[in-house]
């Protein structure tokens, strides 16, 4: 669009030209609006996924993209569709791809921030829920639940005065969280963070990790839980209990590194199985 290139280019020259002739006071006001605007932006990569068209990532750096990476095209993510189409029929889904195809960002964790948030985009064909939703995440270990999921969908920890809080950098959006619980005895994971829904409520995240043993995955009811690795049987079938009473979903998103597990064997077609010798 080289027009629009153009008029951007002239509108910057025209306010640069007039900068110096700015009071002290005013390059401040105008050096923090320019520093609230790129914080602001920073902070909505959800409404920047899955464009009509290829997009390119106009603000700061985040754990996935830099300012000028291409965000890809909603058409180029054929699996990814399918993927949250499957979640308007079947309770439980298994996304079990290569590494690095976007599972955690553009498969489990978008839709997670679509749950949170109940800001489905226009062409979501997948599971709805119409009110704020009660959302477990977990990984295999703390630490690769902090790095991984809690940095895809939360962003970078950082400070608020003294307050400890979440950049918003990650995929919901920065501008509704709420201020997070922290887990005792690990440094940086967040227990529970609260995510403004669409209907004025709040919805809820919980991060676990499968590290924390079946026994952590027990209490309330949650409408989705969202496990990015191959969770042992145990994890699973207690994750199948919470979410039984809200007709909630599970997906489970990750690269199958070491064989066949149970949990993937559930998933599999039974030609695909492997058959045990007789
Ligand atoms: N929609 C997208 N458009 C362009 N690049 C993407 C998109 N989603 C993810 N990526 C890139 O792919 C990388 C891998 O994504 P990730 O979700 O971590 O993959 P996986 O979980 O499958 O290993 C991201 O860090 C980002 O750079
Ligand atoms: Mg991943």
């Amino acid at each position: 669009m080289p027009h629009e290139q153009t008029l951007d280019a002239s509108l910057i020259a025209e306010i640069a030209s007039k900068v110096p002739k700015l009071s002290r006071d005013d390059r401040e006001t105008l050096i923090a609006c320019l520093m609230a605007r790129m914080k602001r932006h920073g902070q909505r990569l959800f409404y920047a996924l899955y464009p009509d068209e290829n997009e390119t990532w106009q603000a700061p750096a985040n754990k996935h993209f830099n300012p000028g990476s291409t965000i890809y095209a909603r058409a180029l993510y054929p699996k990814h569709l399918e993927f949250f189409r499957a979640g308007a029929k079947y309770r439980e889904r298994c996304f079990m791809a290569a590494n690095k195809v976007s599972k955690t960002l553009g498969g489990g964790g978008y839709e997670t921030a679509c749950h949170l948030t109940g800001l489905y985009p226009p062409w979501w064909e997948g599971r709805r829920f119409e009110n704020p939703t009660r959302v477990w995440t977990a990984g295999k270990t703390n630490e690769t639940t902090r790095d991984i999921i809690q940095a895809t969908l939360l962003g970078e920890v950082a400070h608020r005065g003294q307050r400890k809080v979440m950049s918003g950098t990650g995929v919901v959006p920065g501008a509704l969280l709420g201020d997070p619980s922290w887990k005792q005895g690990v440094q940086d994971l967040v227990d529970t963070i609260k995510v403004r829904h669409v209907s004025g409520g709040w919805s809820t995240l919980g991060l676990k990790s499968y590290q924390q043993g079946r026994g952590s995955f027990e209490g309330t009811s949650q409408h989705g839980i969202w496990l990015d690795e191959e969770p042992p049987l145990d994890v699973y079938g207690e994750c199948l209990i919470r979410t039984a009473t809200t007709d909630g979903i599970i997906m489970l998103t990750f690269t199958p590194l070491e064989g066949m597990s149970e949990v993937v064997m559930g998933f599999l077609p039974a030609e695909m199985r492997p058959q045990a010798d007789s």
